[in-house]
């Protein structure tokens, strides 16, 4: 298992770039079920979900070519036979976004079996309103040995109020909904960038979508859709997560390759704290020289403060001075970070969904474990300023959605490696 070694105390400085954003691509992918024609994906990131993706896409007899050399950020999918329609477990336990072929496989091929994704360390994370979104566009649901299985000849426009705002929901759903027959209304969806980069690969396959990035998406089924090329927007949390990266080392750093407008929430809150930020066309520059004040967050859905930078803005709030309130309304078990940060020196104290983060406290190294993608990316940051060196354990949280996270941060100036196995693989 692969382990970081980070040496704290360098600021960042220079310019860092953004990768395609995994939560765009893994939809993207799911997409190209729908159509027998091939699907091009441009800026996907190499990250270790996508490879899972690109497995699951395999297993179900897709032809998926991740590219190399200079077209190593595209990937060409054509599911010209679908010969075995089944998201098996092995595949789903390891990634609950495999949930997203539910949609489209029983739009393309009138079945589904999908294996029931389990609880994961953030929460219970069910897919109760995906289901019941299916049932109501005529699709049967039965429960077999831990997968779900949906069936119908074809799905019927409906008028869909999701209980509650998903993000994976709002996708599934909506690929269900482009091939069905008939208008479908969709009510109270997510209008996150990721649900608007999906529609516009789907509009680019012939579907007719109006309203993504709003609250409510009308939908007229078409009975066929074709092949397309499509560019994956710029990861906002990957893009995030460096600005936070930049102001915690007391840095200089342009973050690249971004697209500011999708990080309204993040930029506030930097802003509020003491940052200087300066917005590019596709570029943030965040600059601090340390001295941070303690601003308050509480995660909503987008336009909000994504859950997804919660775990990162807590390592800042360590380094400010004096004390933050971090609320998260998302998701029930997100705080798995706050023991590892505390080990290193942090003061922070929940209660249910609420933490109180007094600050500012030095930290110090100490060997540390990722429980989870986010709140790895949450540790790195801890370790950028930590006194000493500290040791990341099971990186491959970390892997599954940021790019080469540790070439990118060492090429602006911090001090981190890879260690692998000690001992080679018998
Ligand atoms: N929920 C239900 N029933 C459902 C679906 C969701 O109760 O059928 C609840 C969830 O338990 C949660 C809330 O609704 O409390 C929101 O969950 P949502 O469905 O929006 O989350 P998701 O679609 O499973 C995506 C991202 C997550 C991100 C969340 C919230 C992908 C592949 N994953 O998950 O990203 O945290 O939206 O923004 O898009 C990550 O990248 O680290 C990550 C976890």
């Amino acid at each position: 298992m692969d382990k970081f070694v980070i040496r704290g105390g360098n600021p960042l400085l220079g310019t860092i770039k953004v990768s395609g954003a995994k939560n765009s691509a893994l939809p993207c992918m799911a997409a190209a079920i729908l159509t027998e024609d091939e699907i091009i994906l441009e800026n996907i990131p190499q990250v270790r979900d996508i490879e899972t993706e690109r497995k699951l896409l395999e297993s179900m007899g897709a032809n998926v070519e991740l590219g190399y050399g200079r077209a190593q950020h595209r990937t060409s999918i054509q599911c010209a036979n679908l010969s075995d329609p089944v998201a098996k477990y092995e595949i789903v336990k390891t990634m609950r976004a495999s949930s997203l072929v539910l949609g489209p496989l029983i739009a393309r091929t009138g079945m589904a079996r999908v294996a029931m994704p389990g609880g994961c360390a953030i929460g219970g994370r069910p897919i109760d309103l995906h289901l019941a979104a299916l049932e109501k566009m005529g699709a049967t649901i039965t429960y077999d040995h831990g997968y779900i299985e949906a069936r119908t000849q074809r799905l019927k426009g409906a008028h869909i109020v999701f209980d509650k705002i998903t993000v994976t929901g709002t996708e599934d759903i909506l690929m269900a909904a482009v091939m069905a027959e008939g208008e479908t209304l969709l009510e109270n969806c997510a209008r996150e960038p990721e649900v608007t980069d999906l529609a516009a690969l789907l509009t680019a396959m012939g579907a007719q979508i109006e309203g993504a990035g709003s609250s409510t998406i009308k939908v007229k089924g078409v009975d066929k859709l074709h092949g397309a090329r499509h560019r994956i927007n710029p990861d906002r949390i990957e893009a995030g997560t460096f600005l936070i990266a930049g102001a915690i080392t007391g840095g200089d750093l342009n973050v690249d390759s971004c697209n500011p407008e999708h990080l309204g929430a993040v930029i506030g809150k930097l802003e509020s704290a003491g940052a200087r930020i300066d917005v590019g066309r596709e570029s943030v520059r965040v600059r601090s020289e340390g001295h941070l004040k303690p601003v308050d967050i509480s995660t909503e859905e987008y336009p909000g403060f994504p859950t997804d930078m919660q775990a990162q803005y807590m390592a800042l709030a360590t380094q400010c001075d004096g004390t933050s309130i971090v609320t998260e309304n998302i998701f029930e078990n997100r705080f798995m970070h706050v023991q590892e940060l505390n080990r290193m020196g942090a003061n922070i104290r929940t209660e249910g969904r609420v933490a109180t983060i007094v600050g500012k406290t030095p930290l110090q190294a100490a060997a540390v474990m990722c429980s989870d993608l986010r709140a790895s990316a949450s540790l790195v940051l801890a370790a950028l300023v930590a006194d000493g060196e500290t040791i990341l354990d099971r990186v491959y949280h970390m892997d599954r959605g940021y790019e080469r996270i540790e070439e990118k941060l060492r090429g602006v100036g911090a001090q981190i490696r890879r260690m692998g196995d000690v001992f080679g693989k018998r």
